[in-house]
């Protein structure tokens, strides 16, 4: 017989009284002299399905000795149980196990900590929390591009090996096949890059931004949704070496554009996530945080509001707070400053505009004050920075003087400064840190608990 799946089972009431296949691994198992019970989860929903066994079945005595997380298919009558806890149980025919599990099986019934957890991430992924905190992240990111789809955006791939630090940070993994115990030298001493699989130095994406601006010049509105890597040296509960970015890039738009689309964005996916997750959602909020529903609900009524950068160091000056950072204009927001705006100031996400060129990066336009850039961060209460974006510089004078000022080095740029040539037009993008919005769609605190295997500083396991 096919399988149902569970989350199928308590979607669909016309499944009473049928005769149907469930298969799953145990939760929990208790049984007496003729009678037993089994929690089933398959995984499709958090919510387990009851099996009930009774004595009449050949393998009953087997069945009650099974431990927890042995995999089993049931055949049987799903029977409606108006007086108890769960609405229906599984009456089981026949129990067939697929695979036995031990007594040492890591994740017994009792609660573990998150950070214990961590440890098992090839096993986490089946408890409560996690297969939550991953139903989640599914169907956000299908919510992202139905949102983007919707409004006619292409998708589009952009490399993951590059030859373009696109933040010009320096904060990038190298990519290459040199051999470490013999490496070439150019006569000046450094590293001869010519004799390396690609013939240059080339490294793992920080953004697919540039290209995708390329592809924006050509298909209006694109958006490029992968992984992205950096090699940032700290180690914090936001920041991983490897995550998601959801960088869409628009012709024709200004800042107010990518402000106007990612409030749109941000509101649709948790509306999507709050109408495809409820169980899930329910759990995290009874386990986690009981604001967490009402948090998302504020979310999505409310207008974020908009303040400059000038304003949010007034405001931070005068909040009276003690932070452990310096305020000062000119210093670029920290995480506590980030938080302390959106969460006790404005109570919901902010967006904050006009940064001062200095603390941005090369291909911001710059604003007519000489001051600051057409730039915009996002700030969600708990988490700082979600979304990072901005109006692009398109005029070609003053971005090749910008190249020039920060001396970096023009000849990488020639593609970039192509589009400023051949058609320029205005357009404005942004990246939003995928786990980090999983992080505000489930409340949980630490980055390494929303991405199946999370690659930290020291930590690349598996
Ligand atoms: O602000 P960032 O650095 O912006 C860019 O990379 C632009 N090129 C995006 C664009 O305009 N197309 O990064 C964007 C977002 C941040 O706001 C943050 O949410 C996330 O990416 N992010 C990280 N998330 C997890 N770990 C890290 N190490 C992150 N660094 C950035
Ligand atoms: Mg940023």
């Amino acid at each position: 017989m096919k399988k149902t799946d569970i989350s199928t089972i308590y979607k669909n009431k016309d499944l009473l009284g049928k005769n149907l296949s469930a298969c799953g691994w145990i939760k929990s198992l208790r049984s007496s002299k003729n009678i037993g019970f089994i929690d089933l989860s398959d995984g499709t929903s958090c919510k387990t399905l009851q099996v009930i066994f009774k004595d009449k079945l050949e393998n009953f005595d087997k069945i009650c000795h099974l431990n927890i997380s042995s995999s089993v298919s049931v055949t049987g009558v799903l029977v409606e149980t108006p007086l108890a806890k769960q609405p229906f149980e599984l009456l089981a025919q026949t129990i067939t196990v697929n695979g036995e599990s031990t007594p040492d099986y890591p994740l017994q019934k009792k609660r573990h900590s998150l950070n214990y957890l961590r440890t098992m991430s090839h096993l986490r992924c089946r408890t409560n929390t996690f297969s939550s905190v991953f139903r989640i992240r599914s169907v956000a990111s299908y919510g992202i591009h139905k949102f983007l789809q919707n409004e006619g955006f292409n998708y589009i791939h952009t490399p993951i090996i590059t030859e373009s630090d696109a933040e010009g940070a320096g904060e990038v993994f190298s990519v290459t096949t040199l051999n470490f115990n013999d490496i070439p030298k150019t006569p000046e001493g450094e590293v001869d890059f010519s004799e390396d699989f690609f013939g240059k130095h080339a490294m793992l994406t920080v953004s697919g931004q540039l290209q995708a601006e390329c592809m924006a010049m050509a298909l209006s509105k694109v958006y490029t949704f992968g992984p992205t890597f950096r090699a940032e040296n700290s180690n914090t509960q936001r920041h991983s070496a490897e995550f998601w970015m959801l960088e869409p890039e628009i012709a024709f738009a200004n800042l107010n554009d990518v402000i106007e689309l990612s409030s749109r964005l941000i509101k649709y996916v948790i509306n999507f996530t709050l109408e495809s997750c409820k169980y899930d959602l329910e759990f995290l909020n009874k386990t986690y945080d009981e604001e967490l529903i009402s948090r998302l609900e504020k979310t999505i009524d409310e207008d974020f509001k908009i303040i400059t950068y000038t304003e949010a160091i007034d405001l931070l000056l005068k909040s009276g707070h003690n932070f452990e950072y310096e305020i000062e204009w000119g210093k670029d927001l920290q995480t506590e400053h980030e938080k302390y705006l959106s969460q006790v100031v404005f109570k919901n996400p902010i967006f904050v505009i006009d940064y001062p060129k200095e603390i941005k990066a090369f291909y911001m336009r710059q604003n007519d004050d000489g001051k600051t850039v057409a730039a915009t961060d996002m700030l969600f209460p708990s988490i700082g920075e979600m979304i990072g974006g901005s109006q692009r510089e398109e005029r070609i004078d003053v971005l090749t003087n910008r190249i020039k000022e920060l001396k970096l080095k023009e000849e990488n740029y020639w593609r970039y400064l192509d589009l400023r040539r051949y058609g320029t037009i205005v357009h404005s993008g942004f990246g939003l840190g995928f786990e980090r919005l999983i992080m505000y769609l489930t409340s949980l605190t630490n980055i390494r608990d929303v991405i199946p295997f999370p690659r930290t500083v020291k930590n690349a396991e598996f």
